[in-house]
């Protein structure tokens, strides 16, 4: 199993990181911080190793960014973009807008002409990223229970190699995978969250997922 780097140690980076420690994977957690690296040694437990951003972007084989969305091109440049080359990158992060939410609606600093992850796509030619893990909760990323019905993960990316490895990892983490093609299904992925998040914002309710029904 290839090795994982994740450059972000909020909810989604923990919540992942010990997703992938329970299926076996090699982890490492990123964070700018000592004081924090050694705090998420004892949240996340196991054999979960922690290092800055470059080391683990470096030693990583499949990288997850699981940064805020507008510093996400910062924090790339923070890691070093050649430690991105050939590698995949699950791309988590979502262009909420600083402004706050109207009647519970997020907002968002892209267009539907645009993407987050295009954009970070852009900077890193030689990386291949799918996004995967953007509309759904932290707390729901590994292992959702809806008592036997798997939840619909949709992901995007350019290259058909690295999303097959982001579905053998949705595939552990209990998904079903919805495969909506190139990045530019990004611009319609990346919204979901602002749909997710919906019902938390106004009923204070956290505890579903999409699923697509087919015939
Ligand atoms: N929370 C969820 O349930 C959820 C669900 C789906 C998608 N998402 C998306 O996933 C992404 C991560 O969300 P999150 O809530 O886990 O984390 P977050 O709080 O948005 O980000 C935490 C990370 O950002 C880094 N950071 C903050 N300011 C920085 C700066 N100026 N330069 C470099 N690094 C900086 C921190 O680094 P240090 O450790 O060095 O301080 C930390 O690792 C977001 O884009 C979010 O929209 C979140």
């Amino acid at each position: 199993m290839k090795k994982i780097g994740i450059i972000g140690s909020g909810a989604v980076g923990k919540a992942l990181g010990k997703g992938f420690l329970k299926y076996g994977y090699d982890t490492t957690i990123a964070s700018r911080s000592e004081e924090k690296r050694a705090a998420l040694i004892t949240e996340i437990g196991g054999s979960i190793k922690t290092a800055g951003f470059s080391e683990t972007a470096k030693s990583a084989e499949i990288i997850i960014l699981a940064v805020k969305g507008s510093i996400a091109r910062n924090v790339i440049e923070q890691c070093g973009i050649e430690n991105f080359s050939g590698k995949t990158v699950i791309d988590t992060t979502n262009p909420i807008a600083d402004s706050p939410p109207q009647n519970g609606v997020l907002k968002y600093f892209t267009s539907l002409e645009n993407s987050l992850m295009e954009d970070l796509q852009s900077m890193n030619t030689k990386a291949h990223f799918v996004k995967a893990f953007s509309s759904v909760g932290s707390s729901l990323m590994v292992d959702p229970n809806f008592d036997g019905l798997k939840p619909g993960m949709f992901i995007c990316g350019n290259n058909e190699d690295a999303k097959k490895e982001v579905q053998t990892i949705l595939l552990k983490f209990g998904w079903e995978v919805e495969d909506m093609g190139m990045a530019e299904a990004a611009r319609a992925i990346e919204p979901l969250a602002m749909l997710w998040c919906i019902p938390g914002m106004r009923e204070g309710k956290w505890s579903h997922a999409f699923k697509l029904l087919k015939k």
